[in-house]
């Protein structure tokens, strides 16, 4: 049954197809039938309307010659698709900002976090997984779900946590949530009321989390970090009694957190009755030589939150993460909870289970990790080839490289020289809290890339560099060219860089 906003009247003083007329084009005006509609058949329409199919026939015709509606061969008639979307209009009224000029569309996409940013998701084997889940499932299951979680994802999740990151936990302790940001709002409510008002966050780090934690009421206090990770004397203090911390692969700088400070980091929990939320966001993608540090969750599951996702794994559009929380704080996530969702959709969570039982997901880490270390090494080659320059720290994990600059390099400079060259990256200081004082860094994402093109991606950021090099040598004045003084400050050791200050 079509409704329009107006009736066509009998008694309007206007034709039936006039009436008609002026209502299809009043609603494409309006918004309401938006471009590529199918419009009803003319034989339905004349029913829904209780007027003769001529009628429609007739207004139909005189539409489809003003341009509001096209007839397609084989398909009816339909809103005509050239239409700008009603609003569109205003917008397009709008004066483009003026741009001096316009750098190319990017061939390449650097940035962490964007789109196709973790493209191997494992199609055939998820599919799998989602019908024999859909077809297991039980009537009672599609009601909603427990808010922690259906069971077998969280008896599967602590399962894998135990036996792959060595987290102590049971599946009662494991709550599933919408990613970490999820469980990162969760915790903002619940920590207040366990006396902590204040969030202790790595700086830098990945700037959407210091700005949820924010936005949920907590304060964010920035604490540095360098090649050891998180500074756990400024920790001190600083106050806080809770801190936000990536302990395996510190996000963005690589940084692995050192025995000595992941010992002092327990002693501070301790000391400050606090409490530590692990963010273990790329804790599965681990190509170093050195042994992947163990959850720090398995040294006091009583005071750290340990959090996991599927963010880099698979893909972040599932929008599916895990918590596990000591007893205490786990009884207030699930009242906090209570009040603001109604769990997480039950058949994502049943497939991730199939998919981590049926040993797929295992399968699918083991040929990402080749795929990415593969990614990674081509290119760290590459940049230690053309930009000499540059200093790779962290550990070899994840999906990026931090890549360390001399002290007085141009950051935002080198930043829009590679845009001109068509690659699209990002600087370090974005992720800073006080970026001006922060050292030069650039960010790269190498998930979604091939090694070609990552090589050639390196060439020109070389290219770059040596462009904005060779802009601050001819701006300065004096005897020994200014860029020359700038750059040839360049011995850091791989790795020894500070990051801030
Ligand atoms: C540092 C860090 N933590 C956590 C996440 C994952 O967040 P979510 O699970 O909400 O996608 C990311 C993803 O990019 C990240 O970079």
């Amino acid at each position: 049954m079509w409704n329009f906003s107006r009736n066509i009247s009998r008694n309007a003083g206007e034709s039936l197809t006039a009436q008609l007329q002026n209502i299809v084009r009043s609603e494409i005006a309006q918004g309401v039938l938006h471009p590529g509609t199918p419009m009803p058949s003319t034989r339905r329409l004349a029913a829904d309307l209780s007027v003769s199919r001529s009628v429609v026939v007739e207004a139909y015709g005189q539409l489809v010659a003003e341009g509001y509606l096209e007839a397609v061969r084989g398909s009816g008639t339909r809103v005509a698709r050239h239409l700008a979307p009603a609003g569109a209009a205003s917008r397009d009224q709008r004066p483009e900002p003026a741009l001096p000029v316009s750098p190319p569309a990017p061939w390449i996409d650097l940035r962490t976090g964007g789109a196709d940013s973790t493209p191997h998701f494992p199609h055939r084997e998820w599919l799998a997984s989602y019908q024999r889940a859909l077809y297991a499932v039980r009537p009672g299951q599609l009601d909603y779900p427990p808010l922690a979680g259906t069971a077998p994802l969280r008896e599967e999740l602590a399962r894998y946590m135990g036996r792959v990151r060595g987290v102590r936990t049971a599946p009662e302790q494991v709550m599933v949530v919408s990613g970490f940001a999820q469980g990162l709002g969760l915790l903002c409510s619940v920590l207040p009321h366990r006396g902590a008002p204040d969030m202790a966050v790595e700086d830098p780090c990945h700037q959407r989390l210091r700005g949820f934690v924010k936005d949920a009421g907590m304060r964010p206090l920035p604490i540095p970090v360098d090649r050891e990770g998180i500074d756990v004397e400024a920790l001190a203090r600083s106050g806080a009694r809770a801190v936000l911390v990536t302990p395996t692969h510190q996000f963005p700088t690589g940084a692995v957190l050192s025995g000595q400070r992941r010992e002092a980091l327990l002693r501070w929990a301790h000391d400050v009755d606090g409490w530590i939320v692990e963010d273990d966001h790329d804790g599965d993608l681990w190509f170093d030589r050195a042994p992947r540090p163990l959850a720090l969750q398995r040294r006091a599951p009583d005071r750290v939150v340990h959090a996991g996702t599927v963010s880099k794994t698979l893909v972040p559009g599932l929008r599916l993460g895990w918590l596990v929380a000591p007893p205490a704080l786990f009884a207030d996530l699930e009242r906090v909870r209570a009040h603001r969702d109604l769990g997480h959709d039950v058949l994502t969570q049943l497939a991730f289970a199939d998919l981590m039982a049926s040993g797929a997901f295992d399968r699918h880490l083991r040929s990402t990790r080749a795929r990415y270390r593969g990614r990674r090494e081509a290119l760290t080659d590459a940049l230690q080839r053309h930009l000499p320059e540059a200093s790779l720290l962290g550990a070899a994990a994840g999906l990026h490289v931090y890549v360390g600059l001399p002290r007085a390099a141009d950051e935002e400079a080198l930043v829009a020289a590679a845009q001109r060259r068509g690659v699209r990256l990002r600087g370090g200081r974005e992720f800073h809290a006080a970026p001006h004082r922060s050292r030069p860094a650039l960010v790269l994402g190498y998930g979604a890339h091939s090694r070609t093109g990552l090589r050639r991606a390196a060439a020109e950021l070389a290219a770059g560099y040596a462009e904005t090099a060779a802009a601050g040598s001819a701006g300065s004045a004096g005897s020994a060219p200014k860029a020359a003084r700038k750059f040839s400050n360049t011995g850091s050791p791989r790795g020894v860089l500070m990051l801030s200050g």
